[in-house]
Protein backbone atom coordinates (compact mmCIF):
# COMPACT_ATOMS: atom_id res chain seq x y z
CA UNK A 1 0.00 0.00 0.00
CA UNK A 2 1.38 3.63 -1.45
CA UNK A 3 1.94 6.13 1.31
CA UNK A 4 1.51 9.76 2.10
CA UNK A 5 3.94 11.94 1.82
CA UNK A 6 3.92 15.35 3.71
CA UNK A 7 6.41 17.78 1.78
CA UNK A 8 6.98 21.16 3.98
CA UNK A 9 9.19 24.82 3.56
CA UNK A 10 10.54 26.23 4.75
CA UNK A 11 12.34 24.98 8.09
CA UNK A 12 12.16 25.96 11.27
CA UNK A 13 8.40 28.41 11.10
CA UNK A 14 5.11 27.89 11.11
CA UNK A 15 4.99 25.66 8.08
CA UNK A 16 7.36 23.30 10.08
CA UNK A 17 5.22 23.55 12.64
CA UNK A 18 1.88 22.48 11.00
CA UNK A 19 3.39 19.76 8.82
CA UNK A 20 4.32 18.27 11.98
CA UNK A 21 0.77 18.54 13.56
CA UNK A 22 -0.44 16.58 9.90
CA UNK A 23 2.23 13.90 10.49
CA UNK A 24 1.32 13.35 14.30
CA UNK A 25 -2.48 13.02 13.15
CA UNK A 26 -1.64 10.20 10.17
CA UNK A 27 0.84 8.32 12.34
CA UNK A 28 4.20 7.13 10.48
CA UNK A 29 3.00 3.98 9.14
CA UNK A 30 0.41 6.16 7.03
CA UNK A 31 2.81 9.07 6.02
CA UNK A 32 6.45 9.87 5.77
CA UNK A 33 7.26 13.79 6.06
CA UNK A 34 10.63 15.54 4.33
CA UNK A 35 11.37 19.31 4.01
CA UNK A 36 12.04 19.94 0.76
CA UNK A 37 15.78 20.03 1.07
CA UNK A 38 15.60 16.72 2.08
CA UNK A 39 13.60 14.91 0.08
CA UNK A 40 14.86 13.23 -3.35
CA UNK A 41 12.44 13.46 -5.94
CA UNK A 42 13.09 10.74 -7.85
CA UNK A 43 10.89 8.81 -4.89
CA UNK A 44 7.93 11.25 -5.16
CA UNK A 45 6.20 8.33 -7.27
CA UNK A 46 6.18 6.14 -4.70
CA UNK A 47 3.49 7.92 -2.77
CA UNK A 48 -0.10 8.32 -3.53
CA UNK A 49 -0.88 11.37 -1.77
CA UNK A 50 1.48 14.71 -1.53
CA UNK A 51 0.90 17.06 0.86
CA UNK A 52 2.11 20.02 0.81
CA UNK A 53 2.55 22.77 3.36
CA UNK A 54 3.89 26.21 2.74
CA UNK A 55 3.32 30.01 3.48
CA UNK A 56 2.50 33.13 2.16
CA UNK A 57 5.32 35.77 2.73
CA UNK A 58 4.92 38.12 -0.26
CA UNK A 59 6.93 37.32 -3.71
CA UNK A 60 3.63 37.46 -6.37
CA UNK A 61 5.26 34.78 -9.12
CA UNK A 62 7.71 31.83 -7.20
CA UNK A 63 9.78 32.96 -10.02
CA UNK A 64 10.24 36.51 -8.92
CA UNK A 65 11.02 35.10 -5.27
CA UNK A 66 14.92 35.30 -4.26
CA UNK A 67 16.84 33.54 -2.22
CA UNK A 68 16.69 29.52 -3.64
CA UNK A 69 12.89 29.36 -3.51
CA UNK A 70 12.48 25.72 -2.92
CA UNK A 71 9.11 25.69 -4.10
CA UNK A 72 9.78 27.10 -7.34
CA UNK A 73 12.50 24.23 -7.78
CA UNK A 74 9.79 21.59 -6.96
CA UNK A 75 7.04 22.68 -9.37
CA UNK A 76 9.82 23.30 -11.60
CA UNK A 77 10.98 19.57 -11.52
CA UNK A 78 7.67 18.11 -11.35
CA UNK A 79 6.11 20.30 -14.26
CA UNK A 80 7.92 17.53 -16.66
CA UNK A 81 6.59 14.45 -15.38
CA UNK A 82 3.90 12.22 -15.63
CA UNK A 83 2.12 12.55 -12.09
CA UNK A 84 -1.80 11.35 -13.55
CA UNK A 85 -1.37 7.99 -10.66
CA UNK A 86 -0.70 10.76 -7.76
CA UNK A 87 -3.28 12.58 -5.68
CA UNK A 88 -2.27 16.47 -4.21
CA UNK A 89 -3.39 18.63 -1.59
CA UNK A 90 -1.74 21.67 0.32
CA UNK A 91 -1.66 23.34 3.61
CA UNK A 92 -1.18 27.08 3.74
CA UNK A 93 0.02 29.45 6.43
CA UNK A 94 -0.54 32.91 6.78
CA UNK A 95 -1.78 36.22 8.49
CA UNK A 96 -5.29 37.11 8.41
CA UNK A 97 -4.83 40.40 10.55
CA UNK A 98 -1.75 41.33 8.16
CA UNK A 99 -2.53 40.64 4.92
CA UNK A 100 -6.28 40.15 5.36
CA UNK A 101 -6.13 41.43 1.05
CA UNK A 102 -3.60 38.32 0.32
CA UNK A 103 -4.23 35.72 2.76
CA UNK A 104 -2.98 32.64 2.23
CA UNK A 105 -2.03 33.51 -1.56
CA UNK A 106 0.42 30.60 -1.91
CA UNK A 107 -2.56 28.10 -1.59
CA UNK A 108 -3.29 29.41 -5.65
CA UNK A 109 0.36 29.35 -6.73
CA UNK A 110 0.18 25.89 -5.33
CA UNK A 111 -2.82 25.09 -7.27
CA UNK A 112 -1.77 26.08 -10.20
CA UNK A 113 1.51 24.72 -10.65
CA UNK A 114 -0.11 21.38 -9.39
CA UNK A 115 -2.56 21.71 -12.23
CA UNK A 116 0.08 21.81 -14.80
CA UNK A 117 0.73 18.06 -14.21
CA UNK A 118 -2.09 15.43 -14.53
CA UNK A 119 -2.31 15.46 -10.72
CA UNK A 120 -5.62 14.83 -9.07
CA UNK A 121 -6.24 17.87 -6.49
CA UNK A 122 -8.04 17.19 -3.09
CA UNK A 123 -8.45 19.29 -0.21
CA UNK A 124 -10.71 22.21 -0.74
CA UNK A 125 -11.63 23.70 2.46
CA UNK A 126 -14.41 26.25 3.23
CA UNK A 127 -13.49 30.31 3.87
CA UNK A 128 -16.10 30.41 6.12
CA UNK A 129 -14.91 31.32 9.82
CA UNK A 130 -11.72 33.25 8.44
CA UNK A 131 -11.82 37.02 8.11
CA UNK A 132 -10.13 38.47 5.02
CA UNK A 133 -11.19 40.36 1.76
CA UNK A 134 -9.09 38.93 -0.62
CA UNK A 135 -6.83 35.66 -1.64
CA UNK A 136 -5.65 34.47 -4.74
CA UNK A 137 -5.80 31.27 -3.08
CA UNK A 138 -9.31 31.01 -2.55
CA UNK A 139 -12.09 30.64 -5.22
CA UNK A 140 -15.46 31.47 -4.31
CA UNK A 141 -16.81 30.26 -1.33
CA UNK A 142 -13.59 27.89 -0.90
CA UNK A 143 -9.88 28.09 -0.36
CA UNK A 144 -7.77 25.76 -2.77
CA UNK A 145 -6.14 23.81 0.02
CA UNK A 146 -6.31 24.09 4.19
CA UNK A 147 -5.85 27.97 5.53
CA UNK A 148 -3.75 27.66 8.65
CA UNK A 149 -2.98 30.91 10.72
CA UNK A 150 -0.51 30.36 13.56
CA UNK A 151 -0.12 34.13 13.78
CA UNK A 152 -3.34 35.38 14.90
CA UNK A 153 -5.14 32.00 15.46
CA UNK A 154 -2.83 28.82 16.63
CA UNK A 155 -5.21 27.63 19.13
CA UNK A 156 -7.48 26.33 15.81
CA UNK A 157 -4.91 24.61 13.76
CA UNK A 158 -4.84 21.60 15.43
CA UNK A 159 -9.04 21.03 14.53
CA UNK A 160 -8.40 22.92 11.50
CA UNK A 161 -6.20 19.54 10.81
CA UNK A 162 -7.98 17.01 12.00
CA UNK A 163 -11.29 17.98 10.03
CA UNK A 164 -9.20 18.57 6.85
CA UNK A 165 -7.77 14.72 7.50
CA UNK A 166 -11.26 13.62 7.76
CA UNK A 167 -12.37 15.28 4.61
CA UNK A 168 -9.62 13.95 3.03
CA UNK A 169 -10.16 10.33 3.88
CA UNK A 170 -13.44 11.04 2.16
CA UNK A 171 -11.96 12.00 -0.86
CA UNK A 172 -8.73 9.48 -0.53
CA UNK A 173 -8.38 6.14 0.85
CA UNK A 174 -5.32 6.87 3.29
C1 LIG B 1 7.68 39.19 4.71
C2 LIG B 1 6.39 38.51 5.03
C3 LIG B 1 5.35 38.59 4.13
C4 LIG B 1 4.12 37.95 4.40
N1 LIG B 1 3.11 38.05 3.49
C5 LIG B 1 1.94 37.40 3.74
C6 LIG B 1 0.88 37.45 2.80
O1 LIG B 1 0.99 38.08 1.74
N2 LIG B 1 -0.26 36.78 3.09
C7 LIG B 1 -0.42 36.05 4.25
O2 LIG B 1 -1.48 35.45 4.45
N3 LIG B 1 0.58 35.99 5.16
C8 LIG B 1 1.75 36.63 4.94
N4 LIG B 1 2.76 36.56 5.86
C9 LIG B 1 2.54 35.81 7.12
C10 LIG B 1 3.16 34.42 7.07
O3 LIG B 1 2.63 33.65 6.03
C11 LIG B 1 2.91 33.72 8.40
O4 LIG B 1 3.56 34.40 9.43
C12 LIG B 1 3.35 32.24 8.38
O5 LIG B 1 2.89 31.62 9.55
C13 LIG B 1 4.87 32.11 8.27
O6 LIG B 1 5.20 30.75 8.15
P1 LIG B 1 6.73 30.30 8.15
O7 LIG B 1 7.24 30.57 9.54
O8 LIG B 1 6.74 28.82 7.85
O9 LIG B 1 7.39 31.08 7.09
C14 LIG B 1 3.97 37.21 5.61
C15 LIG B 1 5.04 37.13 6.51
C16 LIG B 1 6.23 37.76 6.24
C17 LIG B 1 7.35 37.63 7.24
Amino acid sequence: MKKVVILYWAKGGNAEKAANVVYAKLGSEVADIFDLESFDMDQLLQYKLALLGGSTVGADKWEDATNDNMWNRFFRTIENRDLSEMTFAAFGLGNQLLYPDNFVDALGIFHDEIAKTNARIIGRWPVTGYRFTNSEGAQKDEFYGLALDEDTEPELTEDRVTRWLAQIQKEIEL
